[in-house]
């Protein structure tokens, strides 16, 4: 495992379409994400959200960066980012496969000290940064969207620039984030009428955006 504090965001920020998962019920440890799978937390979540961020069928699709932020901790946040391009294998695209990924991921983040930074493997990486540092920085090179049943419909909106979406878990947004969000120029987009899971929405950004070929 090495440290890579070197690596200039900028360098970090180079994928063409980004997902944030903001899931506020998920622990921070290993132990506890796997523990709490089908119950409260439902960490289950994390997993399905990053199989269809990056998957698709027979290969996984190009840059793509994924942050899953999960923020039930006793210390600090733990942002695990995902680079489609970096990726090795990932053991497999089934719920268990990425669970165990995002476990090691957090496991290797025990004892950090505040906004540091670890590589756990190519294309993997954990820092203990907030959500609101992680959108600060992301906002500084991608338009931000905030998924919102009762946004501007996705179909027809033509994206510039590389989007990243904003998505939580059961969890609703707080009004104090959204606020914030809104300070940095995010606008609520909706994907249709119906409360989706996230991992769903997703889906349905990505199928928008092959449209154009984004
Ligand atoms: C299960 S939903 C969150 C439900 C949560 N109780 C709430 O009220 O926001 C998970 C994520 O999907 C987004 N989402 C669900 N359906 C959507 C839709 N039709 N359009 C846009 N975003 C949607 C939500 O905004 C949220 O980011």
């Amino acid at each position: 495992m090495v440290s890579d504090d070197d690596v200039p965001v900028a360098a970090q920020n180079k994928a063409t379409r980004v997902f944030v998962l903001r899931a506020r019920a998920a622990p921070t440890t290993g132990r506890d994400l796997l523990a709490e799978v089908g119950q409260q937390a439902h960490t289950e979540i994390l997993a399905h959200t990053l199989m269809n961020a990056l998957f698709v069928a027979q290969s996984h699709r190009p840059d793509v960066a994924v942050h899953l932020v999960l923020e039930s901790s006793p210390d600090y946040s733990r942002t695990l980012s995902f680079d489609s391009n970096d990726l090795r294998d990932l053991g497999g695209f089934y719920e268990q496969a990425l669970l165990g990924k995002i476990a090691h991921a957090l496991d290797a983040s025990a004892g950090m000290g505040k906004e540091e930074r670890r590589q756990v493997e190519p294309g993997i990486s954990v820092r203990t940064l907030s959500y609101e540092k992680l959108v600060q920085e992301l906002a500084c090179d991608h338009p931000l969207f905030v998924l919102d049943r009762k946004g501007t419909p996705i179909r027809g909106k033509t994206f510039t620039g590389n989007p990243c979406f904003l998505l939580t878990d059961h969890l609703p947004m707080p009004k104090k984030s959204l606020h914030s969000l809104e300070r940095l120029g995010a606008e609520k987009i909706s994907v249709g009428p119906v409360m989706l899971f996230a991992s769903q929405c997703v889906v349905l950004i990505h199928n928008e955006l092959d449209q154009d070929n984004v």
